[in-house]
C-alpha cells in the first residue's frame, strides 16, 4: 500500500491506539468459546484424551497402594498380586502417556483450525469494512490484528485449555480422596482456598489491563514501522534516520515495557497463590495433629494424616496451575479483544432492502444540493449542483484540498452525503445496489496501487477474462504497450508489490490500462496523469474519448493544459462550484479560471 505518513493525508488523521471501549470478559469467552464449538468433535475428543490420561495416571498411585498391601512382611509377600498391579501400573502409565500425545497433536490440529479460521474471519470482514475505517487506522495496527493477536491467542489457547482441564480432573479427584479420609480437615480449604480464589480474580482484574496495552503497542509498533518502510526514500533524503531511530526507540521501550509490566504483574500471581497453599498446609498440620491427639469421632491415624497432607499438595498444586494460566490468559483474552473489536467494527452499511441493479443508458449524472462533511460537524461540500450529460467529458478543477477527490468519493458512495441526492439516469444511487454502481465507472485512482503479478495479471484485475488483444488494445490506448514490450519478459513481466521496479508514471498508465479495459458505461480519472509528461496526458485523453465514446468520463486535473477540451469544466473552491463552461466561456468570464489558467501559462 501506498498509504503512509509521507504521502497520504490519511495519515495525519490516523489515531495511534484507538480508544475503544473495553469487552466484557465473559463476552470475549463466549466469543472464544464459538469458536472452539465449531470444531466441537475435534474438543470433545481432546477432551475425552485429557480425562482417560488423567484417570489413567490417578489410579497409578492407588495400585502402588494395593502391591504395598500385598507386602505383609517378610516371607509374606503374594508375589502374583504384586506383579498383577505393577503391571496393570505399567500399562496404565504407558496409556497415559499415548492419550497424552494423541492429545497434543488434536490440540495443535484445534488450535491451527482456530487460527486459520479466526484470520479468515478477520481478513473477510476487513474486506466489507467502508473506506473509513480504513481512512482512521494505520497498515500496520490492523496487520497485527491478523498476525500478533491471533498467534497470541492460539498460543494460550492451545496449552491453557488442557492445563485447566486436567488440573480439574485433578483437583475433584484428590478432593473426593480427601473427603474419604477425613471431612472435618478438608473445612481447612474452605478458609484457604476462597483466599486463593479471590486474590486471582483481584489480580487478574489488574493484569488485564496491562496486556490489553500490550497488545496496542504492539499495534503501535507495527504501525510506526511500517510507516517508516514504505517512506524509506523520504526519511533518506530528509537524512532523518537518526530521529526515526530515536522515534523507534521511544516506540520499542514503550512496547518492551508495557509487555515487561504485562508479565511483572502476572509473575507475581502464582508464587502469591503458592504461599496461600502453604499456609493451608501449616494448616492441616497443626490441626491434623490436635484431631489425631484429641479428635474422638473424627480422630485420624498417622498414616491418613500423611496421605492426607499428599493429597492436599495434590489439590493446591493445580489450584496453583490455575492461578499461573488465568494469569497468562489474561495476555490472550487481551489479544482477541482486539481481535472481536476489529470483527466488531461496522461494515459498510447494507443496501437498501428492495435495491435494484443500476441500469445504465444514457450516462447521465447528477448530484444536487448535496452537503457533505468526512466529520459531521466539519462541512467541506456546501450545497453542490452538478450535472453530467450522458457521454461528456467534465473536468474537475481547483486548488488543493477544495474537495475535488471527495466529489469522486461520493459518485463511487465510499461516503454518503449528510443531505441531497446524487442520481444516474434518473436513478437515485441510493437506491440501487453499491456493486452495480461501482461496477458502472472504472476509477483510476490518485494512488496507484500495483499488486505483485505479471503486468498482464496487473491490467486484466477487473476482468480476469480479457483475452491478450483487449490487453494490449487497452495498453496501447493507454501509451504503455511500447514501454511493457521492452520489458524483459513482456506481458509476462512480474511487478513487484507497489511497481517499484518501473516509474511512476508508467505505474498511472498501467492503472489507466487497467480502467480502460473494464468497459465501464462511466470513468472517473482522479489525477490519473499527474506523473506523465503533458503530450502523453493529452494523447491519453484523446484516445480515452475514442474509446469511451458515449460514456460519460470525469477528469481531475491540475494542468488546465490537458482539459480544454472538456465540454465542462468545473471549477471547484472550498467545496463549492464556484464558476462552470467550457474552457472558451470561463476564460472569457475572466474570473478564477482564468486566473488559474493564467498563472500557468505566464
Ligand atoms: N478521510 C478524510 N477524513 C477527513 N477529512 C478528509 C479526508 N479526506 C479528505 N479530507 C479533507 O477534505 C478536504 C478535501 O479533500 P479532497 O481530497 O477532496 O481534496 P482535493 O480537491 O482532491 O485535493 P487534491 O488536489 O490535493 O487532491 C480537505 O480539506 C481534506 O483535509
Ligand atoms: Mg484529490
Amino acid at each position: 500500500m501506498n498509504r503512509n505518513m509521507f504521502t497520504g493525508r490519511n495519515a495525519s488523521l490516523q489515531k495511534g491506539v484507538p480508544d475503544k471501549p473495553r469487552m466484557k470478559t465473559t463476552q470475549i469467552l463466549k466469543r472464544l468459546w464459538k469458536y472452539l464449538y465449531k470444531f466441537k468433535f475435534l474438543l470433545f475428543a481432546a477432551l475425552l484424551m485429557t480425562v482417560t490420561s488423567n484417570l489413567l495416571a490417578l489410579a497409578g498411585p492407588s495400585l502402588a497402594g494395593q502391591a504395598v498391601n500385598a507386602i505383609s512382611g517378610i516371607g509374606q509377600v503374594d508375589f502374583q498380586e504384586v506383579f498383577r498391579c505393577c503391571g496393570l501400573m505399567l500399562v496404565c502409565y504407558a496409556l497415559a502417556s499415548l492419550f497424552e500425545w494423541l492429545l497434543s497433536v488434536m490440540l495443535i490440529r484445534l488450535s491451527q483450525r482456530i487460527v486459520f479460521q479466526m484470520r479468515k474471519d478477520v481478513f473477510d470482514h476487513l474486506t466489507t469494512l467502508p473506506v473509513s475505517f480504513f481512512d482512521r487506522h494505520q497498515t500496520g495496527d490492523i496487520i497485527s490484528h491478523i498476525s500478533y493477536d491471533i498467534d497470541t491467542v492460539n498460543t494460550s489457547l492451545s496449552s491453557d485449555l488442557v492445563q485447566i482441564c486436567s488440573s480439574i480432573i485433578t483437583v475433584v479427584g484428590s478432593l473426593v480422596m480427601m473427603l474419604r479420609i477425613n471431612p472435618p480437615l478438608v473445612l481447612v480449604f474452605a478458609v484457604t482456598v476462597p483466599i486463593s480464589i479471590m486474590f486471582t480474580r483481584y489480580m487478574s482484574k489488574k493484569v488485564r489491563p496491562l496486556f490489553s496495552r500490550r497488545s496496542a503497542k504492539m499495534g503501535e509498533l507495527n504501525g510506526y514501522t511500517e510507516e517508516s518502510i514504505s517512506g524509506h526514500k523520504t526519511i533518506k533524503s530528509y537524512h532523518q534516520e537518526e530521529t526515526m531511530n530515536g522515534r523507534f526507540s521511544t516506540r520499542n521501550t514503550e512496547s518492551c515495557d508495557a509487555y515487561y509490566q504485562a508479565d511483572y504483574a502476572s509473575a507475581g500471581m502464582g508464587p502469591s497463590v503458592n504461599f496461600i497453599n502453604n499456609l493451608s498446609l501449616a494448616l492441616i498440620s497443626v490441626f491434623g495433629a490436635m484431631l489425631y491427639l484429641f479428635g474422638g469421632r473424627f480422630a485420624l491415624t498417622l498414616g491418613d494424616l500423611s496421605s492426607f497432607v499428599l493429597y492436599s499438595r495434590k489439590f493446591s498444586g493445580p489450584i496453583n496451575e490455575i492461578a499461573n494460566v488465568l494469569s497468562e490468559l489474561q495476555s490472550a483474552l487481551a489479544a482477541a479483544e482486539r481481535v472481536f473489536l476489529l470483527l466488531e467494527e461496522k461494515p459498510e452499511e447494507a443496501d437498501v432492502p428492495d435495491a435494484i441493479e443500476l441500469a445504465v443508458t444514457n450516462g447521465e449524472v447528477s448530484m444536487e444540493h448535496i452537503r457533505f462533511g468526512y466529520l459531521p460537524e466539519q462541512e467541506i461540500i456546501h450545497d453542490l449542483t452538478l450535472n453530467a450529460k450522458g457521454g461528456s467529458l467534465t473536468a474537475i478543477v481547483g486548488p488543493t484540498g477544495a474537495g475535488k477527490t471527495t466529489l469522486t468519493n461520493l459518485l463511487m458512495r465510499f461516503y454518503d452525503p449528510q443531505s441531497g441526492s446524487i442520481q444516474i439516469d434518473g436513478q437515485n444511487i441510493q437506491s440501487v445496489t453499491r456493486s452495480s454502481l461501482r461496477l458502472a465507472y472504472a476509477m483510476v485512482l490518485q494512488e496507484t496501487w500495483l499488486f505483485t503479478g505479471t503486468v498482464r495479471e496487473n491490467i486484466a484485475y477487473g476482468r480476469p477474462d480479457a483475452t491478450q488483444e483487449e490487453v494490449e488494445a487497452a495498453a496501447k490506448a493507454a501509451y504503455i504497450h511500447d514501454f511493457i514490450m521492452a520489458l524483459p519478459h513482456g506481458y509476462d513481466t512480474l511487478l513487484t508489490e507497489d511497481g517499484i521496479n518501473i516509474s511512476q508514471g508508467q505505474k498511472q498508465l498501467l492503472t489507466i490500462a487497467r480502467a480502460m479495459l473494464l468497459n465501464a458505461q462511466m470513468l472517473i480519472l482522479d489525477e490519473a496523469t499527474s506523473n506523465v509528461d503533458t503530450r502523453t496526458e493529452i494523447r491519453i485523453q484523446a484516445a480515452m474519448r475514442q474509446l469511451m465514446k458515449g460514456k460519460t468520463c470525469f477528469v481531475i486535473a491540475h494542468r488546465l493544459s490537458t482539459i480544454q477540451n472538456a465540454d465542462n469544466i468545473l471549477v471547484v473552491r472550498d467545496g463549492d462550484i464556484v464558476e462552470q463552461g467550457t474552457h472558451s466561456q470561463l476564460i472569457e468570464q475572466n474570473g478564477f479560471y482564468a486566473k488559474l489558467f493564467y498563472s500557468q501559462f505566464s
